[in-house]
């Protein structure tokens, strides 16, 4: 039995307790923290996970799931530090924020595992990155896996490639949903009625993005495939290239990746 504790039950770390109750994990190894009481009960009724003050979730887990806002996580690592028993293994959800950091604020020893996610995990099929601090051992990074295996799929990767891996995946569904968005307007635009235009191009995706996961085929033999010679495919992408779509999105992945190294900056210089 591992007891996990998820210190900010937000959207992430919601996801994470549902995904693991769905996965067959008893409410009773689970507990959470949250800030408003009306939440917290809110969650308790919803979920049947009970919740506690972070000392009280901290002193009888294995694991602490740290999902509070990268911001938020100085008070939370004060009280952690006082309530933590030794050897207890500490996954952080949080963008940018080091293992060190979390090493340096914690008892020493502390095993930490850094982990970036990202929300499809709310319907099971997150990506989750994870990348071992100084003090964990395989079997930490095992017990992680394990543990995210429950909401989608994990690789692991080496800390420094952490913040790539946050412009790739982390904010990666977003790109999805815009690109989706924009392809809704061009039905629109072509005259079909918004639910019809919403529900082809997301079953479309849907259907790509299966066809994707399935097939050892790179993306460009799928789309090879649908690209007949003077077709229709073929006139668009030549819209697609002359609109430069795929360097913007090159440089649009590069300024995300320069933001969240940013961004990490600034939270370990507070
Ligand atoms: N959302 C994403 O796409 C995504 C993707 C990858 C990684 N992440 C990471 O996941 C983490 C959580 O993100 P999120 O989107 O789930 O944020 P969120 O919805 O704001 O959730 C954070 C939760 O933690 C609570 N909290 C803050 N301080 C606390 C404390 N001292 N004790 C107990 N609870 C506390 C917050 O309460 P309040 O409502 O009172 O603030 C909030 O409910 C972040 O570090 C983020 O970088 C998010």
């Amino acid at each position: 039995m591992t007891r996990i504790a998820v210190l900010g039950a937000g959207k992430i770390g919601e996801a994470l307790l549902s995904g693991l109750l769905a996965s067959g994990r008893p409410a009773s190894e689970l507990v959470f923290t949250e800030r408003h009481a009306e939440r917290a009960a809110e969650l308790t009724e919803r979920l049947g996970i009970a919740s506690a003050d972070v000392a009280g979730a901290a002193a009888a887990a294995d694991v602490v799931v740290v999902a509070v806002k990268p911001q938020d996580i100085a008070p939370v690592l004060g009280e952690l530090k006082g309530a933590i028993r030794p050897g207890t293994l500490v996954v952080s959800l949080c963008a940018g924020l080091p293992t060190a950091l979390f090493e340096g604020g914690l008892p020493d020893g502390t095993p930490v595992v850094r982990v970036m996610p990202n929300t499809p995990m709310l319907v099971g099929e997150a990506m989750s990155a994870v990348s071992p601090g100084a003090h964990a051992t395989a079997e930490h990074v095992g017990t992680v896996v394990d543990m995210l295996a429950a909401v989608g799929r994990v690789v692991q990767v080496p800390e420094s490639q952490q913040d790539a891996v946050t412009a790739l995946s982390g904010s990666g569904p977003a790109y999805f949903f815009f690109l989706v968005e924009a392809m809704i307007d061009a039905g629109i635009l072509l005259g079909l009625p918004r639910a019809v235009a919403a529900d082809l191009i997301v079953q479309s995706a849907y259907g790509a993005a299966s066809m994707m996961r399935e097939s050892d085929d790179h993306p460009v033999l799928l789309r090879e495939a649908v690209t007949s010679p003077a077709g229709t495919t073929i006139a668009a992408i030549r819209e697609l290239e002359r609109h430069g779509v795929r360097a913007a999105l090159i440089a649009a992945i590069e300024a995300a990746r320069d933001r969240s190294v940013e961004l990490g900056r600034s939270v370990q210089a507070r």
